[in-house]
């Protein structure tokens, strides 16, 4: 679809699985030399062996990881042309927001914003001054609107309080560091953008969400189903692409039209 990815460095972290691993897929599927990053060895093995890309373990919360993952994939693969930072973890319990605690908080803030600028802040530098590149970054429906609002989500999904506040704080924090990023980066060639989906169909969907709950869900958007990491991999590659050459600081909303900014 895009012939101008044929041959383009793809770095995707959170390639191990979920969406990452789908977008992976799509990116080597247009023919991108795909590097995936995540944690778990075996299962970055299974996607690079199957899209016949580089899996590259690295802690996206470690600086230090990070920079030697970028220089193994320069190494192996070249420069990276696309980024797409999908990385996002931590562990937060829903609740009310006094009753998170400190560590629940810095370790979603970590796993998700801090993780994205330390992957920005890695790669970014080279493709300014090679005056190219694409950068796509994570966010969420629940960095968009609050999700313990009536018909925010929440409560379709049998939790009142909503998505952990600091996982919808770290979120939001992703889109203003990519259009912080994407002002400074403009005249270098760099471009940088955020996609913001929200219930997507993944394993850990499958395996958390009873049907009930899936189905309770699909209902409170207009095109009346959940997300599929394919529908992020489509928006990914357009983002990546020639075909969105003027786009930058955009935070795309992939949501089956739920969220209407
Ligand atoms: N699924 C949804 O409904 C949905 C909706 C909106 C936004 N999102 C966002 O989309 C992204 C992917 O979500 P998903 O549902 O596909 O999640 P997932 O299946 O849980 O996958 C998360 C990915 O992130 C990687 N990861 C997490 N922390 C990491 C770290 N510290 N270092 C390196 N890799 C790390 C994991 O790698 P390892 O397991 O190998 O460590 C895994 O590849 C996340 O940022 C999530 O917040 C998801």
């Amino acid at each position: 679809m895009y012939p101008e990815l044929n041959g383009t460095v793809a770095v995707v972290t959170g390639g191990s699985r979920g969406i990452g691993a789908a977008t992976a897929r799509a990116f080597a599927a247009e023919g991108a030399r795909v590097a995936v990053i995540g944690r778990d060895e075996e299962a970055l093995g299974r996607v690079a062996k199957e899209i016949g890309g580089t899996g590259v373990p690295a802690d996206v919360t470690d600086l230090a990881a990070i920079e030697a993952a970028r220089r193994r994939i320069e190494a192996e693969l070249g420069p990276a042309g696309v980024l797409c930072a999908f990385a996002g973890g931590g562990i937060a319990r829903p609740g009310p927001t006094a009753a998170m605690s400190e560590e629940e908080w810095r370790s979603v803030v970590d796993g998700n914003l801090t993780a994205t600028f330390l992957t920005l802040k890695t790669f970014l530098p080279g493709m300014q001054q090679r005056k190219a590149g694409s950068i796509i970054t994570m966010s969420s429906s629940a960095g968009r609107l609050p999700t313990n609002l009536p018909g925010g989500g929440g409560r379709e999904m049998g939790n009142p309080w909503g998505a952990p506040v600091a996982y919808e704080a770290a979120k939001a924090g992703v889109q203003a560091l990519t259009r912080h990023v994407a002002a400074e980066a403009g005249a270098d060639g760099v471009r940088a953008n955020c996609l913001a989906p929200g219930t997507v169909r993944t394993e850990r969907t499958e395996r958390f969400m009873p049907r009930e709950i899936q189905e309770a869900v699909a209902a409170g958007h207009p095109l009346a189903r959940l997300g599929e990491a394919g529908d992020v991999a489509s928006a990914a590659l357009f983002l990546a692409s020639a075909q969105s050459a003027w786009l930058t600081g955009l935070t795309l909303d992939i949501a089956g039209g739920r969220v209407m900014l």
